[in-house]
């Protein structure tokens, strides 16, 4: 299927007729939960007309994800889609908006519409391979979700609905007129919320604007990637996270780009389904993450080699550091050897790049992420604040604002000031590690907050936490980072139980759905043990470092004359979970 740019402004006006017959006004939200279809690109870029606030809520996320989300930024309606397949699962996204709708009017917001794309309902269209056609016309193409070819192993899910709230966005499409005068902005204006874990457990809604994000996300794309016009470009980031914001919405769009919008999984209906979509669309320039690229590897080259990479020029990677096996097995097999990898440092808070190596002019290191990009300038600090010249290792920080930062945290700026700006007043803190080698070169050493990275996706360990608190059975819940072959880091859960409760693998299983319902799948445990009592300092602290050792049974602990309890570790050494459960 395919979309030129022109097509994509007549429905982008057609959409953004919709909202404004729906009352939405400049300034007011929109919470959007859709699968990576371009109705979501649409619906993005239909508030953005019009002035309204986005907020994309990934469609990974559970209910409560999404209710949390709806009620944090009081959004006037959601957008979603009746159902959808991820890889050979069958997601019924309706019911699931369904309940955050529910929760959310239990908690006193009912909203009033929820416009539901028909996607899995739609007549089936094939992906028909036109963008490799010549003259390359500028245009977005969606590789469309491989459709199973016996229609009878397909489910077709009942979508619940009610005619007071529901309404088919087709049906709405069908009365818009093509033409939309846009709402004049202030470059200042608000474009877009977009939710991150925060360290307290509550996610926190990173507020971006129009004129320093756009322009940011623009030129990060054009020179990060050496965009050309004859290029095609493929991330397969999900627009839900921020990578797809910036560099499959924003930053691509507003360069004209040729570029592919996939939404299937990189290994349905085989592991060769990425290189596949890059040999038949004749892809130059691609995206993606080192968790991605860890799953396929194991897979080995055989699934790589069957397809054509000739047209590859420039490879990328973000969410998470890129150890050296990895990225060498990137360079060597993906790229022939003849791509340069641009390893981008970034976050959803900085909008856009922010150390990244410019392809085939910046010498290449496996592994770091190099040095600033244009007008980006870096620090590493010690602990107790002083910068740090040289060879260092220390706090991320960055000593001046870029156009891409984001401005505030929506309806909390004291909290904004409070994570970003308290630790090292005059510098902006990232929450990572970070080391400068004897070249000047800047590694990312991962995250030093209470935070960890599952596939390039941030968790807080509190929000896991208090979803495990959630359970009748736990009274104390500890989770802690560990290191895992293809997710980059998974969870280790520690758990106290209730008087009356017995940990069985039973209870283990619930425990882990519990997560799954509250946060989503990419937020399932792997490891989760029992703890007859939690290491604690004298003022009731967990020490989560003593139980991340534990964890990966590391037995040098460091000082622990600090603990009132320091009997429990070696019952927790004992216990350890060598094995999945
Ligand atoms: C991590 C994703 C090392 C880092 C764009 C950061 C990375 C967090 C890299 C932001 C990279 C992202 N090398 N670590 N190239 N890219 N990270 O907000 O810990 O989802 O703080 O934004 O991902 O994740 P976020």
């Amino acid at each position: 299927m395919k979309i030129t740019y022109g097509e994509l402004l007549r429905k982008v006006c057609q959409f953004a007729n919709v909202l404004r017959n729906h009352g939405v006004k400049k300034g007011d939200r929109i919470s959007i939960y859709l699968p990576m279809i371009l109705e979501l690109v649409i619906a993005m870029l239909a508030c953005a007309r019009i002035g309204a606030i986005h907020s994309v809520v990934f469609a990974g996320f559970s209910a409560d994800s999404l209710c949390e989300r709806i009620l944090d930024c009081g959004c006037s309606l959601l957008i979603t889609a009746d159902a959808f397949y991820r890889g050979d699962k069958l997601v019924n996204l309706k019911q699931i908006a369904d309940e955050a709708l529910q929760k959310s009017k239990d908690k006193g917001f009912p909203l009033k519409k929820c416009i539901v794309v028909k996607h899995l309902g739609r007549e089936e269209v094939a992906a028909d391979g036109a963008c490799s056609q010549s003259p390359p016309l500028k245009r977005l193409c969606q590789d469309v979700q491989e459709k199973k070819t016996e229609s009878s192993q397909r489910l077709h899910p009942k979508i619940p609905w009610d005619p007071r709230m529901d309404v088919w966005w087709q049906d709405l499409m069908s009365g818009a007129s093509t033409e939309c005068e846009p709402e004049w902005c202030d470059s200042e204006d608000e474009l877009f919320i977009l939710y991150t874990s925060g360290s307290t457990g509550k996610p926190k809604g990173v507020l971006h604007t129009v004129g320093g994000y756009m322009l940011y996300a623009a030129t990060s794309f054009k020179y990060v990637f050496d965009y050309q016009p004859e290029d095609v470009y493929w991330c397969t980031a999900d627009i839900g996270w921020i990578t797809g914001h910036s560099y499959i919405t924003y930053g691509p769009l507003a360069n004209g780009a040729t570029s592919v919008l996939f939404e299937g999984i990189p290994t349905y209906p085989d592991a060769g389904r990425m290189w596949s979509i890059i040999d038949k669309y004749k892809v130059t320039k691609f995206y993606t993450a080192p968790t991605a690229i860890r799953l396929l590897m194991k897979c080995g080259e055989e699934p790589v080699k069957k397809h054509s990479r000739k047209s590859l020029k420039v490879l990328g990677t973000v969410g998470e550091p890129i150890n050296p096996e990895a990225w060498l097995w990137y360079y060597r097999v993906v790229g022939e050897e003849r791509c340069p990898i641009v390893d981008t440092f970034w976050q959803t808070e900085t909008g856009g790049h922010m150390l990244t190596p410019l392809p085939a002019a910046t010498p290449m290191k496996p592994g770091s992420a190099t040095f600033p990009f244009f007008g980006v300038v870096p620090a590493i600090m010690n602990e107790s604040g002083e910068e740090l010249e040289g060879e260092a290792e220390g706090y991320l920080v960055f000593k001046q604002p870029w156009p891409g930062i984001m401005r505030t945290l929506y309806g909390n700026h004291q909290q904004f000031e409070t994570t970003y700006f308290k630790k090292f007043p005059g510098y902006y803190v990232t929450g990572d590690g970070c080391r400068r080698d004897k070249d000047g070169y800047y590694w990312i050493t991962g995250r030093i907050d209470d935070m960890l990275n599952v596939s390039g996706h941030l968790l807080s360990t509190a929000e896991v936490e208090s979803a495990l608190l959630g359970h009748g059975a736990v009274s104390e819940a500890a989770v802690v980072s560990h290191p895992h072959p293809l997710k980059g880091e998974c969870l280790y859960c520690f758990v106290t139980l209730k008087d009356g409760h017995d940990f069985t693998k039973n209870l283990a299983d619930e425990l882990k759905k519990q997560v799954r319902e509250k946060i989503g799948p990419i937020a399932t445990p792997d490891y989760i043990q029992y703890a007859p009592s939690l290491p604690k300092t004298r003022s009731g602290k967990i020490t989560r470092r003593i139980l991340r050792k534990i964890a990966q049974n590391d037995r040098d602990l460091g000082d622990i004359s600090t603990l009132v309890n320091p009997g429990i570790i070696n019952q927790l050494f004992n216990d350890r979970c060598d094995t999945k459960l």
